[in-house]
């Protein structure tokens, strides 16, 4: 009996790290694109565990193509990607589900669904025939909409929010999934600045107090560079750097990944590099 408690624990500390890569989710060598239009080519990247990992890059690289990839929605034409060190086409979709929550880029809401109905649809791979809408259903759809801040707006119709509740209450089904993956795809579009900062907080809080793994992709440098404990730069599908924003950013890399002349000075709120902008020429024609 001890035998095979021990011989199960074990299992449980190798899926816990994947492949032994410490990435329970990885890239693995994709080809992506949609009909003949190849978007990325050889693509490799681990999201390395309990992370909050933010993508940067410039519009239209890949960065949502990726995301799609990592969560099932896009089928890679060759290569793989890997979730707990299977390829993530073998799992029934409810059980990617369960692990991974995807935030989209735009969201469509059904029609005349209410605040609290939408969140609620984040517990959805959580049920099954057997197992109906709970008490621990109702609480995580709480939770997820208190730490958004949309508690109030519970009753309101969504096709009648703003344009920045709008976004708190898709990140609030995302949250309420309770997955240890979360994959945000430009979580800040439409906030003002004070929310932008309050989505920002969350996630790390997110990832620190609980242990998830968290991946965004954010226009905002400054705000990437201040969050991310890992960065991943894209350009033209491909990954041009990936490491901690203090160990590989330089004006040198931003001038790489967005012909954007710039300087890359320190944070003076938290040392994180900051990006400022030439005053002239800061966009180079090519
Ligand atoms: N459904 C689709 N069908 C065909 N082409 C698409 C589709 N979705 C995206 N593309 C193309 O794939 C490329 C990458 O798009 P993607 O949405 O991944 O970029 P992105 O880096 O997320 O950009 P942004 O910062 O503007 O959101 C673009 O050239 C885009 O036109
Ligand atoms: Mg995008």
């Amino acid at each position: 009996m001890n035998e095979k408690l021990e011989h199960s624990a074990a299992d449980v500390t190798v899926s816990a790290s994947g492949t032994g890569t410490g990435a329970r989710l990885r890239a693995d060598r994709l080809r992506l694109g949609y009909r003949s239009r190849v978007i990325s080519d050889e693509l490799t990247v681990g999201i390395p565990d309990g992370t909050f990992t933010v993508i940067i890059g410039p519009n239209a690289c890949g960065k949502s193509t990726l995301l799609r990839a990592l969560s099932r929605l896009l089928a890679p034409e060759s290569g793989a990607v890997l979730l707990d060190g299977k390829q993530i086409g073998s799992y029934p979709a409810k059980e990617v589900a369960r692990r991974i929550g995807l935030l989209p880029q735009t969201s469509t809401a059904p029609e005349g669904i209410r605040v609290a109905d939408l969140v609620a649809r984040g517990r959805y791979p959580h049920q099954s025939l057997i197992r109906q809408w709970s008490r621990r259903d109702e609480e995580a759809v709480a939770a997820a909409m208190a730490a958004t801040g949309v508690s109030d707006l519970s009753g309101r119709l969504v096709d009648e929010l703003s344009g920045g509740q709008r976004q708190r209450v898709w990140i609030a089904m995302v949250l309420a999934q309770e997955t240890p993956i979360v994959l945000l795809d430009e979580p800040t579009t439409f906030l003002d600045i004070a929310h932008q900062i309050q989505v920002l907080d969350l996630c790390r809080e997110l990832n620190r107090e609980t242990g998830r793994t968290v991946v965004a992709v954010l226009h905002d440098l400054n705000h990437a560079f201040r969050y991310a404990d890992h960065l991943i730069a894209m350009r033209d599908g491909a990954v041009v750097a990936a490491g901690p924003p203090r160990e590989i950013v330089t004006a040198e890399l931003v001038r790489q990944v967005f012909d954007l002349g710039c300087r890359v000075i320190d944070d003076p709120e938290t040392g994180a590099p900051l990006v400022v902008p030439l005053a002239e020429k800061a966009v180079r024609t090519a």
